[in-house]
């Protein structure tokens, strides 16, 4: 199943492994550079059938830090042009990740021990955080500035812009980044949401702006092209669970979101320190209750290491996508490895043929 195409709407992904959005701190201004083209753009020769971006922020407050990718301006639109080409010209589907930080934006770099900044990060841009209500990530972060109900109606557009400039720059997917406690995820945890307003109190009003966002996406999306959500299933602090998940997908579904991309954790502390037990395919579970629960196709993501493992879980009708992330950067031509172990391309004819007809050749020559 992992080598069989998945049709969404008017796009089909020519296989079912796809490469996880994955933030790389390499951007200027939120522009595309050469370092994304090599980045991303070997996973393309790897023949994923979707390769993600990074998150890219809706506006300039929306980013971890000042070297993230950015859909906020139309002078952003040709850089990812270029990345989108490259993608499709050698089989993918080009995918991107739109987000807000929230709260949990103007950090270092996961991997910065404080006072071990380079020149060049040290002297990035900090900025005041914004989110549901004054109440810090924890340590390391700082405290938020409430937004206000016209600041979240304005958000909501900035949504919806940046879907109409991931179209115009040609991607094929776009994927809303609702999970690991940044922005979106705040909204829905009663943990990170105390308002009394209209976008706090219940879970209705709480997955009002999320709900909002995802439908201004929609609307500026093509009709034709696929939409995705990445959400926690579980918020890893205990205000926010798998039920609440389900019925948030059932919502989501309604606007037309085509796959729930089912991750977990983050709403406090770092993104990376999940308080969810790690182990291969950790999420699996959360995919397929979702999947079931909502009745929506979904993606799974998590500690998935080779080919059979992919399989096993297509297989057993958890998930209809798996997302490959650190193993992605081990092995960018995790895919075609996949297939070689599943038997599906014994001949290298999926590689591209400047490669493939030369390893096929090879073959030969090898001890048996
Ligand atoms: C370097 C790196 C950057 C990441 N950046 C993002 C991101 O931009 N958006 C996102 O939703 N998840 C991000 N993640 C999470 C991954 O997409 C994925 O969900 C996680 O690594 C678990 O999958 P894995 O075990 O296959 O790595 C990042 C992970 C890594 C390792």
């Amino acid at each position: 199943m992992l080598f069989t195409p998945f049709k969404m709407r008017g796009v089909v992904a020519p296989n079912r492994a796809v490469v996880s959005p994955m933030v790389q701190y390499r951007a200027t201004g939120g522009m595309v550079n050469d370092y994304h083209m090599v980045h991303l753009g070997k996973f393309a020769l790897g023949k994923f059938g979707i390769v993600f971006t990074e998150n890219c922020a809706i506006e300039p407050r929306g980013r971890v830090t000042e070297g993230d990718l950015g859909l906020w301006d139309d002078s952003q639109i040709e850089s990812h042009k270029r990345l989108t080409r490259f993608l499709k010209q050698e089989g993918s589907l080009a995918a991107t990740q739109i987000t807000h930080s929230g709260r949990k934006g103007s950090t270092p770099r996961s991997f910065d021990k404080p006072g071990e900044l380079g020149p060049k990060e040290a002297g990035w841009q900090r900025w005041q955080v914004v989110g549901p209500s004054e109440l810090a990530a924890g340590e390391g972060y700082t405290t938020p500035k409430q937004l206000g109900a016209d600041e979240i109606e304005g958000l909501v557009k900035k949504f919806g812009e940046a879907a109409r400039r991931a179209d115009a720059a040609g991607y094929d997917v776009i994927e809303i980044h609702g999970a690991h406690g940044y922005l979106l995820a705040q909204f829905l945890s009663p943990i990170s949401n105390t308002r009394n307003d209209q976008y706090g109190g219940d879970r209705a009003g709480r997955m009002r702006f999320p709900l909002a966002a995802a439908k201004a996406v929609r609307t500026s999306w093509p009709e034709h092209k696929p939409m995705f959500i990445r959400v926690s299933a579980v918020d890893g602090a205990g205000g926010w669970d798998v039920e609440d998940t389900i019925a948030y997908a059932r919502e989501l579904k309604a606007i037309g979101i085509d796959v729930v991309d089912t991750s977990s954790g983050g709403l406090t502390g770092l993104s990376t320190a999940l308080p969810v037990k790690r182990s291969l395919g950790f999420q699996v579970p959360f995919a397929a209750a979702v999947k079931r629960g909502a009745e929506i196709p979904t993606m799974t993501v998590g500690l998935i290491l080779d080919g059979p493992q992919a399989e096993a879980i297509l297989q057993a009708g958890d998930a209809d996508l798996i997302a490959i992330g650190r193993q992605a950067l081990y092995d960018p031509f995790w895919a075609l490895h996949a297939a070689q172990e599943l038997g599906c391309d014994s001949d290298f004819d999926m590689w591209t043929p400047e490669y493939g007809w030369w390893l096929e050749k090879r073959k030969n020559n090898l001890p048996k």
